[in-house]
């Protein structure tokens, strides 16, 4: 088999979050957001200095100018430019940001942006958050000052990271009793008129601009071939994966998963022109952000929900749990260049672990360098089958904190000094095992994968 090439400007990135790498949580003007006022899980840290990104940039992206980062993914941190989500921009967020690009255009890494990364405002969420439909407008006013100011300076924006990890997390918590399904559905469909609102502004104001979501899509397994699971499995997939990716770019809410609202009492309270908005929007990309595959089995019939999600017995598992599965990073990307025909960008896809300095210092993480490796072979692959993917971004460019396990779970490809116990440390970089090779990927356009 010849593989294919990689493209001459394949986008070999980095990606991190504004919540989870900057800290100063509270500098120059910053409003709380969720995560500042959520507590964090015992024993992990909080979001308040996290890499210390906010100081640490320039130091960070010599790094990425050594390593030959070709683009970065990050988040604008929708509370720095407006404190309390609406109402007179923050002037020193905005010259954050643009000290930041400017940086950035030193090495000459193009910025990859994502607009909202599970912050948002608290004094949003005071007032109902996504499910108060007064956050549609806060939303796209806050997004259309981003672009309007930094254009032409970014062309990559994606709109909402992983709308249905959201969706998910509010949906566990209705199941434990805080809220309702019809919440999770409104909060979501909210979601998506405001996206749609800002994929439209962006290309009738700023035509250059190449925008899309950012969902978590994963092609799904049933468990077993019976033909319960199968079903189960298809289920899930239409509301784990296709809602958001169909909604956003075929402009519809796919049957099953209307069907499903439906039974429950929970679809979505819709304004006149809302499937208007949505249809209307038609985005450039679809960026995904990919872990690992899901493998489903049937419930009982009568049970709360058709599905529970499971391990599957013919994968290796990560050190915190998550299933490995190179391979079914291709089938994701089949299933979604054959549904949706859009060019697609990786925003995310790493390994968390437990790094542990060796006695010289250096961090050896050669598991790390196996999962990326065998991701990457995955992808020439799919490349090779004639699917058009432009870039490919590491989670994360550097250790930060994850969203539930503190420093103790790490990606990055630098190394993050923050002592034992998530205790504030050195804050000292030190580039990993994997830094080396990815450089070596990059410098030789993945021929060597
Ligand atoms: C993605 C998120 O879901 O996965 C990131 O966009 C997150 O914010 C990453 O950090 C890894 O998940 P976790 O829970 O291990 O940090």
């Amino acid at each position: 088999m010849t593989l294919a090439h990689f493209p001459d400007h394949f986008l070999w990135g980095a990606s991190t979050s504004a919540y989870q790498y900057e800290g100063a949580y509270n500098a120059d003007g910053k409003g709380p957001s969720v995560q500042d006022t959520a507590t964090p899980p015992a024993g992990t840290a909080d979001f308040q200095l996290t890499s210390d990104g906010y100081h640490r940039y320039p130091e960070d992206f010599k790094l990425f100018g050594d390593l030959g980062l070709r683009s970065y993914r990050f988040s604008i941190a929708w509370s720095r430019l407006f404190p309390a989500g609406t109402g007179t921009v923050n002037q020193a967020g905005l010259d954050y940001y643009q000290n930041v690009l400017a940086e950035l255009q030193k090495y000459d890494i193009t910025p990859v942006v994502t607009l909202f990364h599970f912050d948002l405002p608290a004094a949003l969420e005071k007032q109902g958050g996504w499910a108060n439909r007064a956050t549609i407008k806060a939303f796209v006013d806050y997004a259309k000052t981003v672009l309007d100011h930094f254009s032409p300076q970014i062309v990559y924006y994606q709109t909402i990271n992983e709308q249905n990890s959201m969706a998910q997390g509010m949906l566990r918590a209705a199941l434990a009793g805080h809220g309702t399904l019809k919440d999770v559905v409104q909060a979501n469909h909210n979601m998506f008129v405001a996206a749609a609102e800002v994929i439209t502004y962006a290309h009738e104001h700023h035509p250059e601009i190449k925008i899309g979501p950012a969902p978590n899509l994963v092609a799904v397994y049933p468990l077993t071939p019976r033909p319960a699971d199968v079903l189960a499995a298809t289920t899930y997939d239409a509301l784990r994966n296709q809602l958001f990716a169909d909604v956003t770019i075929l402009g519809r809410y796919n049957h099953v998963a209307w069907h499903f609202f439906q039974q429950y009492g929970a679809t979505p309270d819709m304004a006149p022109d809302d499937m208007a908005i949505i249809a209307g929007a038609h985005p450039d990309l679809l960026y995904f952000n990919y872990y690992n595959t899901e493998t489903v089995r049937a419930n009982d019939p009568g049970d709360t929900l058709p599905f529970t999600p499971v391990r599957n017995p013919f994968l290796h598992h990560t050190q915190f749990g998550w299933d490995i599965d190179p391979v079914g990073f291709r089938t994701t990307m089949r299933q979604l260049y054959d549904r949706y025909d859009l060019p697609l960008m990786i925003t995310e896809n790493g390994l968390g672990a437990h790094d542990h300095p060796a006695a010289e210092g250096q961090v050896h993480d050669p598991y790390r360098i196996q999962y990326l490796n065998d991701h990457i072979y995955q992808m020439r692959l799919a490349i090779g089958e004639g699917i058009p993917v432009i870039g490919y971004h590491i989670w994360s460019a550097v250790d930060l904190v994850s969203t539930h396990e503190g420093f103790t779970k790490r990606y990055g490809l630098i190394y993050v000094d923050r002592g034992e116990d998530n205790a504030s440390g050195t804050l000292a970089r030190t580039p990993k095992d994997s830094f080396g090779w990815y450089r070596d990927v990059i410098a030789q356009n993945g021929a060597n994968v």
